[in-house]
Parts: C-alpha cells; structure tokens; sequence
C-alpha cells in the first residue's frame, strides 16, 4: 500500500493567513459603518474591525495637524491589529492625513472617501450641487481638486453646506424632534428654491439620515437626487483585494454564515452607543465590541 504526503507550502499557509486578515475601518465615531454596512452586502466573506474614535469626535470643527495625528493614531492600532487593508471611512480623517498614512504605511491598501461630486456634477441637469460635510472637509484639498476639475470645466455650481450639529445629531440617534432636523427640512427647502438637483452626502455620518432627507423631498414633490460614496467605495476595496490577492477565502463549510461578527471599539464607550451601533448595523448582525 502505498501512502501519500500533501505537503503545504509555507508561502501559500503565509498567503492563506494575509488572505483571511481582517479589513480595518476607522472613523471619528459611528459614521463609518455606513461603509461598512456596503462592505458587508458586498463583501460577505470578509473579517471587519472597526475603531470610532468616540472620545474626540467630532474631527470637522479640529485643525488639520490635529485630525492628522489622531488618523494616524487609529491607522496604526488597525494596523497593528493586523489588518491586510485599511479604509478611513471618514472624510475629513481623509482629507487632512490620508496622504501621510499612506506615506506611514506604503506597502498597506489605504483607501479614503471624498465626497462622491463628481458623479453629481455629470448628472445634474440644473447645473447646481450642494455638498453637505463637514468644515474640515469642505476646506480640504480632496474635494477642492474636484471642484476645480470637474465642477468648474462642467460649469456647475457647488454650493457647500455645513452645520456642525448634525454628526453630534448622528452620535446621538437622530431624534426626530429636534432643531437640527428642523434646519435639515428648512435647507432642503433653500435647496431647492436655488435649484439644486443633487445633493452629496460628502460626510460618512450622513447617509444614516438618508430616509429622513428623502422623505422631506417626497414630501415638498422636488426633483432631487442624493448620493453617497458608500457603494463606490465597496466596489474600490473589492478591486483592490482582488489586485493583491487578499479576498478572504470563501470558508466552504455552507452552515458558516456570511454574517461574520464585525469587532467594534471605541476610544470611549457608554451605554447608548451599544444600542445606537446594533440599530445602525442592523439586530440580526453580530457585533463584538473589544475594550
Ligand atoms: N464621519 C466623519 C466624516 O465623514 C465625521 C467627521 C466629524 O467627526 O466631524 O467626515
């Protein structure tokens, strides 16, 4: 009789290990997982460990050398985390250190998020875009460079939107009865009196309040768009695990899920931001929150 030895490649157990590392999301609080929750439609079989920096949000009002040391910061614990590839799901994180985590880690997929113009520019009929974001991303070179190459040849105008209540407003469960849902409803409103078509969510907050946004546009019967970056950024981190080789293995035993428990941790934690996490991931997906 004779018997066989399989032999497996050290390389290919090192590949296998990188392959089925984590994917590291960071934002300054809970924004972020509005990109997650695309990552994870999109890209089941995947790990997620995601950092809120809860004990210095909001970033948009801070200075650019301040949100560049604590993106720093966050992308090092991922990355010592051993996360095979990075996403600062947050705009202004991206706008003010994207280039210099990038710089920190060179041989790490970095992906950031600007705020998704240019698809509204190519769109809009009227010729008038708001961007909603923050101050930090409004004055950061990423969407300025938008606007002086797509906005500005398509001669659209952009008019650029911030209220610093709406990521506290976001943190804190959107109540409906609030003064910041009151501006939101009244600008939708100005918007559309200086014909807006499109409206860009250009902060990771935002999107959670999508619903409420749509609902006032069905309500006042405007022909209004709105856009995120979500779903493009999902389809970039695809590609880019596709390029280097990092798609997670698809795991082939069929009971396994592909609802994978997402790790969450924050720099500071309460009570509330356990219930707000699981409603804005949705109750029938798993979290494990690391302290
Ligand atoms: N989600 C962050 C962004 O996309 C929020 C920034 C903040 O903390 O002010 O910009």
């Amino acid at each position: 009789m004779s018997s066989q030895v399989l032999s497996v490649h050290p390389d290919s157990r090192m590949t296998d290990h990188k392959r089925n590392a984590p994917i590291g999301l960071f934002d300054s609080g809970v924004g972020g997982l509005s990109v997650y929750n695309h990552l994870a439609e999109q890209l089941p079989a995947e790990r997620y460990v995601y950092y809120a920096d809860t004990l210095h949000v909001p970033y948009g009002n801070r200075d650019s050398s301040d949100i560049e040391a604590l993106t720093l910061a966050a992308v090092t614990w991922l990355y010592e985390q051993g996360c095979k590839l990075i996403v600062i799901a947050c705009n202004s994180a991206s706008a003010h250190a994207l280039d210099a985590a990038r710089r920190h880690y060179p041989q790490l997929p970095i992906v950031g998020l600007v705020p998704a113009l240019k698809p509204a520019v190519l769109a809009s009929q009227s010729g008038h875009v708001a961007v909603l974001a923050t101050k930090a991303t409004l004055n950061g070179t990423l969407l300025n460079k938008v606007i002086n190459e797509v906005a500005i040849p398509y001669q659209t105008t952009v008019t650029k939107y911030f209220d610093p209540m709406l990521v506290p407003w976001v943190e804190a469960g959107m109540p409906k009865n609030s003064e910041t849902a009151a501006c939101l409803r009244e600008q939708v409103r100005n918007f559309a009196d200086n014909q807006v078509d499109y409206l860009v969510l250009g902060c990771t907050h935002y999107p959670f309040f999508k619903a409420f946004l749509q609902a006032e546009i069905d309500k006042q019967q405007l022909s209004m768009q709105i856009v995120d970056s979500g779903q493009a950024i999902a389809a970039r981190v695809q590609s880019l695990l596709v390029e280097h080789e990092l798609l997670a293995k698809p795991i082939d035993d069929n009971s396994q899920p592909n609802n994978l428990p997402l790790t969450f941790y924050a720099s500071k934690y309460d009570a509330f931001l356990i219930v707000l996490v699981q409603q804005l991931v949705g109750v029938d997906r798993q979290v494990y929150y690391l302290r």
